[in-house]
């Protein structure tokens, strides 16, 4: 493809040939990243033409996108979620210009569809008969979402624990789930194994250079949505940090073609028992394995397997990491729903508390703008989000019980 120059090495530079490699870095086994030729793209990809490009999808960026042909594009709509200005919310937490970037309206209710597609049609250019991927859940429902109307076998590995809205998903489209009795750094190592025994198209998060591809179209969508805009500051849940490398590389894109002038922080939210990019961030240290205990299933990592890349994002754009207890991530759920009308998954939910706790300790002006990054749909996880709310009310279906309710419960 005339428009990709290299995949490099994010670790030790090493430049790769796109049509030669799919995975790690050759040499020293790093994470790679995708290399435009930005002066070709900037004649095909600038303000003028994006304002008159009617196709609302992530598609609308194909020039700068791993694939040569919309032709090869999953049939369903990935991308250009909305993003709300969320005046109660940010009323209540003390940042007026606060915005939420829906990304739960995508077709399998995760920010994760966007990966999925590209790494889709990329299979589906290079004829793979079979992909996979291990996951915490959303990467693979989301898999199973986008591949499921095709003829290309989706070959699942997920925790035992992946909550079962995110299971039923993989099943209803039709992958063949194997859930794996151990923790997602288990389904990871099992579903690499797999690959280099059976040859299949590998999509997991890390060592698939296209994820971050997907990925980086969220910010695309951002600063043309805030009319071409940088926002000071975005808030990210960060688990293996491809969501949050995946994020920087769209704004530093975009700044690179002269579509935006500056740069935003990126402010990487982590659950306490999941934190090793926080603590390698703090120490300088490279990132270890931590426990990766947390009720956000999602960001529930022991190893993450895109670290570098994230940390390196998060000190390029000046910004900082925060952690949340699990008991701040469940309050954040009803919080968000009540202040801004979203329904957020636990590790989408994490990020209002980390707003929270950053507007605490100072971190935060009043007078910034900031986009909280709801990556999933609470409708993933209700046993969790049931955890945050009071129970309902059940009575016969009389009106003097209603009446003796709404009485007693001082309901009206
Ligand atoms: C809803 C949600 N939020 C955040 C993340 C974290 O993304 P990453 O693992 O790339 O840091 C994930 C990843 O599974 C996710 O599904
Ligand atoms: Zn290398």
């Amino acid at each position: 493809m005339k428009k990709i120059k290299t995949l490099q090495c994010i670790r030790c530079g090493k430049d790769h040939k796109f049509n030669d490699t799919k995975y790690n870095c050759a040499a020293c086994g790093g994470n790679l990243q995708v290399l435009y030729d930005y002066n070709l793209i900037k004649k095909r990809l600038n303000y003028d033409v994006l304002k008159d490009n009617a196709e609302h999808s992530i598609w609308r960026y194909l020039d700068i996108l791993p694939i040569a042909s919309i032709k090869t594009v999953p049939p369903v709509q990935v991308g250009w979620t909305p993003l709300y200005k969320a005046e109660k919310l940010g009323a209540e937490c003390g940042v007026p210009n606060l915005y939420i970037k829906d990304d739960g309206r995508n077709p399998s209710a995760s920010f994760k569809d966007r990966a999925s597609a590209v790494v889709t049609a990329r299979a589906l250019e290079l004829k793979e008969k079979v992909i996979c991927c291990a996951s915490t859940g959303n990467a693979a429902s989301s898999l199973a979402c986008l591949t499921g109307s095709l003829d290309m076998k989706t070959m699942i590995f997920v925790p035992e624990t992946a909550p079962a809205a995110k299971v039923a998903q993989l099943l209803v489209f039709g992958a063949i789930v194997i859930m794996v009795k151990g923790t997602y750094d288990d389904a990871f190592e099992l579903c690499l194994k797999a690959t280099q025994e059976y040859g299949w198209y590998n999509r997991s998060t890390g060592i698939n250079p296209l994820t971050r591809e997907g990925k980086k179209t969220c910010s695309f969508e951002i600063c043309e949505q805030l009319k071409w805009e940088t926002p000071d500051k975005v808030f990210v849940p960060v688990g293996d940090g491809n969501i949050i490398s995946g994020i920087w590389k769209g704004f530093v894109e975009f700044h690179r073609l002269g579509i935006i002038e500056r740069l935003p922080q990126l402010i990487a939210v982590q659950a306490e028992g999941s934190d090793s990019i926080k603590r390698s961030l703090e120490t300088g240290t490279d990132v270890q394995p931590v426990s990766g205990k947390t009720v956000a299933d999602s960001i529930s990592v022991s190893l993450p397997r895109d670290g570098l890349a994230a940390v390196m994002a998060i000190r390029d754009s000046g910004g900082y990491a925060v952690s949340v207890t699990d008991a701040e991530i469940l309050d954040a759920i009803p919080r968000i729903a009540r202040g801004s009308n979203v329904f957020a998954e636990p590790a989408a939910a994490a990020t209002y508390a980390g707003l929270q706790k950053a507007v605490k300790e100072g971190k935060v002006k009043e007078t910034e703008s900031v986009v909280l990054l709801i990556t999933g749909n609470g409708l993933k996880d209700v046993q969790s989000a049931m955890k945050s709310v009071g129970k309902p009310f059940l009575i016969k279906p009389d009106i003097d019980e209603l009446k003796k309710l709404i009485s007693d419960n001082k309901l009206a």
